[in-house]
């Protein structure tokens, strides 16, 4: 410990943190076909976004492809937990792929709901980050009719057909209030813009930002584990500085963590995003303590007990071999 170090030191780890009910029906998804069809398995894009889960699959026999075309004639595929657009499925069955989708069935969700209004001739405001896998396969859906608004600052850029034949829907892993946000200056320009049927920001994003306010009210700094490309655990992070903590860092694993964060801090939260093994969370802690940060206190804020089948193609050739 350093003189900066101040006498009593904890910790206070949110409840619920990592593992949703989608990541982990997606890796699964991965871990039984490796063990059911042997490796190599095929995989387009991250099956979700952690870099420890895509290392750990990569060791037991996974390849991860960018798209379907770098997959050999026959082979399987698995699609991951941000879904993809209908001519991925096309292009996957044109090159005879053996197909197992692990979509998250609540993005599976927003493209029926997606598919439903278009098919309406709805104008369709999807709020989302441009670039991210979860948008490119929802507005393939419907490309005619989906346009993307990305935050508050494209909101003026909007031009629709008929302003009241409109609708929003969703990312699954965006910031609550900052949709909420949006959507209310959507309004302003339509105000005969309509909700979607139910909430597109999963249950898994939605529990985690509640969980990270109770823990950023109360500490000075929190640290979110969770890999740069995880727009669930950048959320975190955003949502931790806006309720109170003086500062909250993403962190991949414990190595990443600064002494210097440490300095004169007395209270850290501890979270993760939906995609992160709770292994990692162990090792931030184990790291905390090594610091004089040995209490630790688990804040539960809602209970969680969200469980997905496995995809039906792989539970079928699972049934058949037991
Ligand atoms: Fe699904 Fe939400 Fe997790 S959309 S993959 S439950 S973060």
């Amino acid at each position: 410990m350093t003189s900066k170090t101040p006498a009593t030191r904890r910790v206070l780890v949110a409840k619920p943190r990592g593992y949703c009910a989608g990541v982990d029906r997606a890796v699964q998804a991965v871990e039984k076909a490796l063990e059911q069809y042997g490796a190599p398995i095929y995989v387009r894009k991250q099956i979700v976004h952690n870099t420890h889960v895509v290392r750990t699959l990569e060791e037991r026999g996974a390849i991860f492809v960018e798209e379907t075309e770098e997959v050999p004639e026959g082979a399987i595929v698995v699609f991951s937990a941000h879904g993809v657009s209908p001519v991925v499925h096309q292009e996957a069955a044109r090159r005879s792929l053996r197909t197992i989708d692990a979509t998250c069935p609540l993005v599976t969700k927003v493209h029926n709901e997606a598919k439903r209004f278009a098919s309406q001739d709805y104008d369709i405001l999807l709020i989302g980050h441009e670039g991210h896998e979860e948008v490119e396969g929802t507005a393939g859906e419907a490309p005619d009719h989906i346009q993307l608004v990305d935050g508050l600052d494209s909101v003026a850029a909007v031009q629709v057909k008929d302003p009241s034949r409109l609708v929003w829907l969703s990312q699954t892993t965006l910031s609550v209030d900052e949709t909420v946000e949006t959507v209310s200056r959507l309004k302003e320009r339509f105000p005969n813009l309509i909700d979607p049927p139910s909430d597109d920001i999963c249950y898994a994003t939605q529990n985690r930002q509640v969980a990270v306010k109770e823990i950023a009210a109360q500490a000075q700094l929190v640290i979110v584990v969770g890999s740069e490309n995880s727009s669930n655990s950048k959320r975190l992070v955003e949502v931790a500085v806006d309720h109170g903590a003086d500062a909250s860092y993403l962190v991949d694993d414990a190595s990443l963590i600064k002494d210097e964060w440490l300095d004169g801090v007395t209270t850290v939260g501890v979270t993760s995003g939906a995609s992160v093994p709770d292994e990692l969370v162990s090792e931030v802690l184990a790291r905390l303590a090594a610091h004089g940060f040995a209490d630790v206190e688990e804040v539960e804020s809602i209970e969680e007990n969200v469980r997905f089948a496995l995809p039906h193609e792989l539970r079928k050739d699972l049934r058949a071999t037991v």
